[in-house]
């Protein structure tokens, strides 16, 4: 699949008239590609979506699995009081120092903690009542394992948070029935569980942009 080269030019669009980066946001994105950190964040318009969802739920805890050069984290700790907390969940240890400095420049570090560590093990220890509950939830780590992101996202989770689960078309390739790409068939479990979970309300949607041709998940706890 090749990428129209008008998702792009769109996108930038997009970027300059509706959803437009404050420097704290383009310093992020500049610092993160410094440090080589792989480009996959969310584009700015993602960004500025997920932080109209999490605001809808009125948040004081958000959850993010993956926090990679932290964007996605200041655009959601940014839809959060003074006193509200954003808990996000890194496996690399480099990639939690950038974030951390991009996240503190931003000004909202009082209100991030960055937990490092495989996400599956940080979240077997972790509580509704101690943690949570979770308002909003980020998934945006390993694609192989949405699922058991899904599972705890909804165990530390309240009635009426929200859900997202990012990447879940990947190119079209989860119709592959070929495809032997665990991350492709992790999504897929992902998108079964969500479609049939009795707790959850869920959707997926497919996008193009400057990320190429994806999709991502919504549900919300019942
Ligand atoms: C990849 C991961 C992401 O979270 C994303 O948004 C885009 C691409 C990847 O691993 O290729
Ligand atoms: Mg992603």
């Amino acid at each position: 699949m090749s990428d129209d080269p008008r998702w792009s030019e769109v996108d930038e669009f997009l970027t300059k008239v509706v959803a437009t980066p404050d420097e704290a946001l383009t310093r992020t994105v500049q610092a993160s590609q410094e440090a080589e950190l792989p480009n996959i964040q969310v584009s700015y318009p993602q960004g500025q979506m997920l932080h109209i969802l999490a605001l809808l739920t009125s948040p004081r805890r958000i959850l993010e699995i993956g926090a990679l050069g932290g964007l996605s984290a200041i655009y959601l700790a940014r839809a959060l009081p003074a006193d509200g907390k954003l808990v996000t969940l890194e496996l690399n240890a480099d990639f939690a120092r950038v974030a951390r400095k991009n996240i503190d420049q931003a000004g909202v570090g009082d209100r991030v903690e960055i937990r490092v560590g495989p996400a599956q093990k940080t979240l077997e220890t972790m509580t509704p009542e101690r943690d949570g509950p979770f308002d909003f939830v980020f998934i945006d780590a390993d694609k192989d394992s949405g699922a058991t992101y899904v599972e705890h996202a909804i165990r530390l989770s309240r009635p009426g948070t929200l859900i997202l689960l990012d990447n879940t078309v990947r190119d079209g390739e989860i119709v592959n029935p070929n495809t032997t790409d665990p991350r492709v068939q992790g999504t897929v479990r992902a998108l079964k569980l969500m479609g049939s979970h009795p707790r959850l309300v869920s959707t997926c949607i497919q996008t193009v942009g400057c990320k190429g041709y994806d999709g991502f998940a919504l549900a919300r706890v019942r």
